[in-house]
């Protein structure tokens, strides 16, 4: 596979990063994820988080499906990242058999997953640009969440499987071969630009639903 260089000289996945650098900071300066990983919040809180995340995760789960045979972005939708069948064993855990039955979506998780469903099940760049936001976030500061989860709220494995990628192996380098991947992509420059557009819409549809969380849960505020 030959790595398509763009315009910039720089690779795809770092342009991307570096597209996102700034959301991403925003993001995990969230008041609802400082407090969560600063230990100032209780299970309660974290499972309202797993709750919402259900919610997205379930349609951006199944747009994955939709192009799981694509030529372009089925390489990307791998069963080692799904989460589904994680988030709803920690609900069940944490909540009980009835989890389901208190599954409300927050407004901004109802933005969220309006906005999964008009774009990811059309546009392969929109669909990787909320699967990478995702799936290398769990796999990157997901990891540094679930290490606080387990010091500050006592969840080892019940719980936090959610945060636990039984099959990927060593993160590091499942997250290389996805930017190996995105660095592949035979994407021109409007294809590419759209995703990191796109990325950054997540990114910011992520933190409405850390804002929507942290008021519900008595967070701090988030800093401007
Ligand atoms: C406690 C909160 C967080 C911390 C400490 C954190 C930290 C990090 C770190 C250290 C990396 C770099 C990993 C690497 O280069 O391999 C990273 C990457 C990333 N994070 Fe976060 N993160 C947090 C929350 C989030 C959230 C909430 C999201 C998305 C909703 C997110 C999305 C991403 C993405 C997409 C990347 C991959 C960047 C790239 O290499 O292209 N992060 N994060």
């Amino acid at each position: 596979m030959t790595n398509v260089v763009t315009r910039a000289g720089e690779s795809l996945s770092a342009r991307l990063k570096a597209a996102t650098r700034d959301e991403h900071e925003r993001t995990e300066s969230s008041s609802f994820i400082v407090d969560l990983v600063g230990g100032r919040l209780d299970r309660d809180a974290y499972a309202a988080l797993l709750g919402q995340s259900y919610l997205f995760y379930a349609v951006l789960e199944q747009a994955g499906e939709t192009w799981r045979d694509d030529p372009v972005v089925g390489p990307f939708v791998s069963d080692a990242l799904v989460r589904e069948a994680a988030l709803a064993a920690d609900l069940s855990w944490l909540r009980g058999a009835g989890w389901r039955d208190t599954l409300t979506p927050l407004p901004a998780t109802r933005r969220y997953v309006d906005r999964l469903r008009a774009v990811c099940f059309d546009s392969p760049s929109a669909f990787l640009a909320h699967h990478y936001t995702r799936y290398l976030g769990d796999l990157s500061g997901g990891q540094i969440i679930r290490h606080h989860l387990r010091t500050h709220y006592g969840l080892t494995e019940d719980g936090v499987r959610f945060y636990t990628f039984d099959q990927v192996g060593k993160p590091k380098l499942f997250k290389d071969g996805y930017r190996g991947l995105l660095d592949a992509l035979p994407w021109g420059a409007d294809e590419q630009d759209r995703l990191m557009a796109e990325a950054n819409e997540a990114f910011r549809l992520n933190r409405a639903v850390f804002d929507d969380l942290g008021q519900a849960n008595g967070a701090g505020p988030t800093p401007s």
